[in-house]
């Protein structure tokens, strides 16, 4: 089946109306309060928010206060004496998620570093405090550079319904497209966080990221290796409410303000291709441009990582929601160009990839000023 966006199809309208109930119920099942995340009677519009960075217009004054919490939180710069370390990237969420504003992507300095080790993904942290050793790649494991992406609009993806990832990864056959939905073993959703999708909810990337990216031991890390960080800090170092307020900050921001909508550009982005992974609305009100599902882009892409079901050339659809705020695309930051980055999409994209460049050089341009404005 080739998916077409379509105001007109009544079809669509009554899928899309069920699948807003299921994701209000999605949003409400797995709230880690009892604090009620949404109030229904507001729908998000990317239309009436005003600056990248606020949060959602859908909140209720509790959640705003804790959003406000945690973003504080998110851009603290922890100390040694709170557990920082001893292996660590940066002292703060903020410091690698700060482009062009708190919750934002990152330039090249601050790229994580990843190693295989012993079968798993693992971070190599590139700061050690004194007197402890510095981590070192295990001889001949891959190391693979990855950029931090902006985090706006995450409480949307969170609630989009498993079922309607699992029934578009790997169903839509057009193009040579396929793709797949990757499931984290030690957690019960469709995973959709992270360049590879290898974590299910945004609360497990915060703990997750708490402990590699800062050495920052916490209650929802209890089964990593690096939970016993061996620094004089006792562990866990900070409390689930940490972990809980960052990612009630993550949820809150609102997706990136919407473009002006320009109908020819976006027929054109559909018929050549792009939007069978680009997804122009994955779910009510989320207008990723992404399915987030994995894609296979062919060797150039192959970071020799497999994680759960990504092989090393699978990536995460990105969403292109905010590409105008970014000047380096892929998740190496490989190019600037948005021409090259088209050129270079290889493996299940190769055949959109060369009907863009099949396409008359003015046709490539409106897409490519849409694309700088998306
Ligand atoms: C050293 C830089 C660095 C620091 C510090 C850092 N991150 Fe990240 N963040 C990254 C990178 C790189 C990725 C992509 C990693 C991947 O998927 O393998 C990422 C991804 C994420 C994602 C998933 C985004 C998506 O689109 O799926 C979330 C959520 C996140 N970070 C939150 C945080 C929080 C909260 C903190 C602080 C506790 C933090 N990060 C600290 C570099 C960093
Ligand atoms: C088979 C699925 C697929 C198709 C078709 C596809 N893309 Fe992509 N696209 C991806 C994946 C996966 C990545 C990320 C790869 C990575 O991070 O290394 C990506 C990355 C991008 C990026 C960089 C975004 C960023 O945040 O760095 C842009 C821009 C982009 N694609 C535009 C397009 C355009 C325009 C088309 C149509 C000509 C297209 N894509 C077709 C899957 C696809």
């Amino acid at each position: 089946m080739h998916h077409k966006a379509s105001a007109v199809n009544p079809d669509a309208h009554v899928a899309w109306t069920m699948l807003a109930v299921v994701v209000l119920s999605a949003a409400c099942r797995q709230a880690p309060t009892a604090t009620p995340k949404t109030n229904p009677t507001t729908a998000t519009t990317r239309a009436t928010l005003v600056e990248l960075g606020d949060f959602r217009a859908d909140l209720t004054p509790e959640m705003v206060v804790r959003a406000a919490q945690g973003k504080a939180l998110f851009n603290k710069k922890f100390t040694a004496a709170e557990g920082l370390g001893p292996h660590f990237n940066f002292a703060s969420c903020g410091s690698c998620h700060d482009q062009p504003t708190s919750g934002g992507h990152s330039d090249m300095a601050h790229q994580a570093r990843l190693t295989f080790i012993d079968g798993d993904v693992d971070g190599l942290p590139q700061q050690t405090l004194p007197g402890f050793n510095p981590l070192q790649p295990v001889p001949g494991a891959p190391v693979s550079m990855h950029r931090p992406p902006a985090l706006f609009g995450l409480g949307l993806v969170e609630a989009i319904d498993d079922t309607y990832l699992r029934e578009h990864c790997g169903v839509d056959k057009h193009l040579g497209i396929a793709g797949i939905a990757n499931f984290n073993l030690g957690q019960n959703r469709v995973s959709r966080f992270g360049l590879k999708a290898h974590t299910a909810t945004i609360r497990d990337f915060v703990g997750n990221a708490l402990n590699l990216e800062m050495g920052l031991t916490n209650p929802v890390e209890r089964d990593s290796r690096h939970f016993r960080d061996g620094d004089a800090v006792p562990d866990p170092e900070v409390p689930t409410s940490t972990v809980d307020l960052l990612a009630d900050y993550v949820g809150a921001l609102a997706p990136p303000p919407a473009p002006p909508t320009d109908p020819a550009a976006e027929r054109l982005f559909a018929d050549v291709g792009c939007a069978t992974c680009h997804r122009p609305q994955t779910a009510v009100g989320v207008q990723a441009y992404s399915d987030f599902c994995l894609h296979d882009l062919g060797s150039g892409f192959d970071n020799k990582m497999n994680d759960f079901r990504a092989t090393g050339s699978h990536w995460r659809t990105p969403a292109l929601w905010g590409l105008r705020f970014r000047n380096k695309y892929f998740h190496d930051d490989r190019t600037g160009d948005l021409r090259t980055a088209i050129a270079v999409h290889r493996g299940e994209a190769a055949q959109v990839s060369q009907r863009f460049a099949a396409l008359p050089t003015a046709q490539q341009e409106v897409l490519l000023q849409w694309l700088r404005q998306l």
